[in-house]
């Protein structure tokens, strides 16, 4: 076992771009000269507004999409992760299966792998368990909340051990009260982990809820990390404490 590097870098991006073709033939850069250091460990946002790109730049990390230009360098924490990328969508729907229960759900990419039964059983227990959804394994996605469903997500893509979880405003369909419990629920469970973390939103709160660092990207086309900001708050955070609102009036002065 390789122990970890503190502080080293787990992802290196500079002078990366994207471009896409345009109806009209003509190339639009909807990234231009993206640079972006994130250390292992790190819990990263990035926060722009919509349509500047933060979903293209999260799926070029997740490797869905290919950039155009520059360097994209993803490095291994320690061997111990068995995956290098996991990915949480906006909407649990679309990804969880519908036939499978909340256990089945989690346990499915270890089947997939063919992991033993026994261990399979256990992994999928203790994510489970850590996910918050202990009591609820027997139930379909059709029978659970928005909130549940995304907890499902979450040991799903947990139980593959993964270094790294993109999150692309994974929250953003929740009503507020269940919103702020799977905030909570999210920094608890990246404590117990370790995992390298770079959550896309659009929602200043959100972002200095969550983040130890955060990245604004500039309205497209052509957007880039302009701005990034350092949340030296301890958490669980405080939305009413005098530090969060100093922090929120900064960030907010970006989108004024
Ligand atoms: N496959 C594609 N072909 C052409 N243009 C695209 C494609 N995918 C995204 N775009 C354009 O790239 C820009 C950035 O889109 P993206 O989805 O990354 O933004 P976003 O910041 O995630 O927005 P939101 O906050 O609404 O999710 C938009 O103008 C979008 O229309
Ligand atoms: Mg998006």
């Amino acid at each position: 076992m390789t122990v970890i590097q503190e502080k080293s870098p787990s992802i290196v991006i500079r002078g990366m771009s994207k471009t896409f073709l345009e109806d009209t033939s003509e190339t639009v850069y909807v990234l231009k000269d993206v640079d972006l250091t994130i250390k292992h460990g790190e819990f990263y946002i990035l926060l722009g507004p919509s349509g500047c790109g933060k979903s293209t730049l999260l799926n070029i990390i997740g490797g869905f999409l290919d950039k155009t230009d520059g360097q994209l360098d993803i490095h291994r924490a320690n061997s111990n992760h068995d995956s290098n990328r996991g990915f949480i969508f906006q909407s649990a729907d679309s990804v969880l299966f519908p036939w499978l229960t909340v256990e089945e759900n989690v346990e499915f990419g270890l089947k997939m792998k063919k992991i033993p039964l026994a261990e399979r059983k256990r992994i999928v227990q203790s994510y489970i368990e850590l996910a918050g959804l202990s009591g609820h394994h027997h139930k379909f996605p059709s029978e659970i909340s928005g909130g549940m469903k995304q907890r499902v997500q979450l040991a799903r893509v947990l139980a593959n051990n993964p270094d790294i979880l993109l999150m692309d405003e994974p929250f953003g369909a929740l009503d507020a009260m269940t919103r702020r419990t799977m905030q909570k629920e999210l920094i608890r469970i990246w404590q117990e982990t370790n995992k390298t973390v770079i959550f896309v939103t659009h929602d200043i709160q959100e972002a200095l809820m969550l983040g130890q660092r955060i990245g604004i990207m500039s309205v497209g086309p052509s957007s880039k990390i302009t701005s990034m900001y350092e949340i030296d708050l301890p958490y669980p955070r405080k939305i009413t404490s005098p530090d969060f609102n100093h922090y929120y009036e900064i960030v907010q002065s970006h989108f004024d």
